[in-house]
């Protein structure tokens, strides 16, 4: 029997590195012994993977792996043997064992779905209702979840929400964001006060496990004096402004030289938005891809491609608008000799948002259309499912905004009746806004 420690419900890490281990050594699902229990030893790093490094390693499919994350955070007390058998299925292709548990494995992943956007709504509603008043005034704490799990990534979107200070409690971690920095420690709020509890940073033991939030805040500069969504003027003084071009120039110039976030360090360079100044409609896409990194221009690869083909379908003229992307840098991967676009986390959403809100208050657009799920997610800063938010306007400070799908979105459906399909939702939504920019329009210069 063999006895596998996870420090926590959702270690996935621990489970997956004791998976490999020991389907590899071909260890029947009976023989394992799934234990959580967080470690005492805080500064001892788990050592599950420390034993024999033995036997083949063997791979999965990256789009298995993600279902098998998906799966693990369901609250299924089956679940680490079930997704452990699973894995051996697929390791020894045996196929007729994959079939059986398909309808398992799909009901976790939904299961696993469902947990965590219920964490979500609960995480976040519970963070803006405020909580017990803090023993260090300094810090707000907002919350205690006791009973509910940790995902440490809704930490990066509430230091966004509520930026300053605050400590998120639970019964075994703490998360505290001081403003410029979020630290994990071990316990809830009141074993950290009774035992004084340093607060410990990333990389070290336990808290190895976590993903790596520490967030270094740098400051953005401010060219644009009023920021804020809500202080600019959609469409006014649409009579190009005399300094509006230098303004640009300026924002732009010290876009250049952004370093906020790790991006700046990979790709070639800043991409920022262009287009008309006084645009009336902005487009906000997600980040640049390889050709957008080494052009320095926005949607220039297949995907803006597509784009501009879709907006002069429905009579929007890409020279008319202003295009930008939530991120400025491309984020990616090496394989196969090739620059793999990989999605930006929120953190890099969060650091370059500065640099979106200023672009929105100088070109003061009516209408703005988000591109996809990060950029939906930039503006309105919570998670944001396109197709139950798509094709309505809502508004956005002094604009009317709506959401539709990335056109990378189009260039990846395989079948030709659902690219049909989609595409066709496509334009029906740009034609949405096309249409309300031409009405605003024909009530600004009634004929
Ligand atoms: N995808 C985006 O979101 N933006 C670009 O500029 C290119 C591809």
């Amino acid at each position: 029997m063999f006895d596998v420690t996870l420090a926590h419900h959702d270690d996935f890490r621990s489970w997956r590195d004791a998976t490999r281990k020991h389907v590899s050594a071909g260890v029947n699902s009976r023989n394992i012994n799934w234990i959580v229990n967080p470690p005492d030893d805080l500064f001892q790093r788990q050592n599950l993977d420390s034993t024999e490094q033995n036997t083949s390693p063997f791979k999965i499919t990256r789009q298995r792996y993600v279902q098998l994350q998906e799966a693990f955070h369901a609250q299924d007390s089956h679940r680490f043997e079930t997704l452990y058998t699973f894995v051996m299925a697929l390791h020894q292709q045996d196929d007729a064992q994959i079939a059986a548990l398909t309808p398992k494995i799909e009901a976790l992943i939904q299961a696993g779905r469902a947990a965590v956007l219920r964490f979500r709504e609960s995480f976040v509603k519970l963070a803006l209702s405020g909580g017990e008043t803090a023993p260090d005034r300094s810090i707000q704490p907002v919350f205690d979840m006791r009973g509910h799990r940790i995902f440490t990534g809704q930490a990066a979107t509430l230091t966004r929400m509520i930026p300053s200070p605050w400590v998120v409690s639970g019964d075994t971690v703490t998360i505290r964001w001081t403003g410029s920095a979020l630290f994990f420690s071990r316990g809830g709020l009141k074993a950290q006060n009774e035992k004084f509890q340093p607060e410990i940073a990333f990389g070290s033991g336990y808290w190895a496990q976590l993903p790596q939030l520490r967030l270094p805040v740098k400051t953005i500069p401010s060219v644009i004096p009023d920021t804020p969504m809500t202080q600019h003027h959609a469409g006014a003084s649409k009579a190009p402004e005399p300094n509006r071009e230098s303004r640009f120039a300026q924002l732009r110039a010290h876009a250049v030289d952004c370093a906020a976030c790790d991006l700046c360090d990979i790709g070639t360079r800043t991409v920022f938005g262009e287009g008309r100044l006084d645009a009336k409609i902005m487009l906000i896409g997600e980040q640049p891809g390889d050709q957008e990194d080494l052009s320095g221009r926005p949607f220039v690869g297949p995907a803006g491609a597509l784009l501009d083909q879709n907006l002069r379908e429905v009579g929007l003229e890409r020279a008319r608008l202003y295009v930008t992307n939530s991120v400025k840098h491309f984020r990616f991967v090496h394989r196969y000799g090739r620059r793999l676009h990989q999605k930006p986390d929120l953190i890099h959403i969060h650091q370059c948002h500065p640099w979106l809100s200023q672009e929105i208050s100088l070109i003061a657009p009516t209408h703005i259309i988000l591109l996809g799920a990060s950029a939906a997610s930039a503006m309105l800063g919570r998670p944001v499912t396109v197709n139950r938010e798509r094709s309505r306007f809502f508004r956005l400070g002094n604009c009317e905004a709506l959401i539709t799908v990335h056109p990378s979105y189009l260039l990846r459906i395989q079948d030709r009746a659902s690219q049909d399909f989609e595409k066709r939702r496509f334009l029906s939504d740009l034609r949405l806004v096309a249409d309300a920019t031409a009405q605003s329009e024909t009530q600004l210069h009634p004929t």
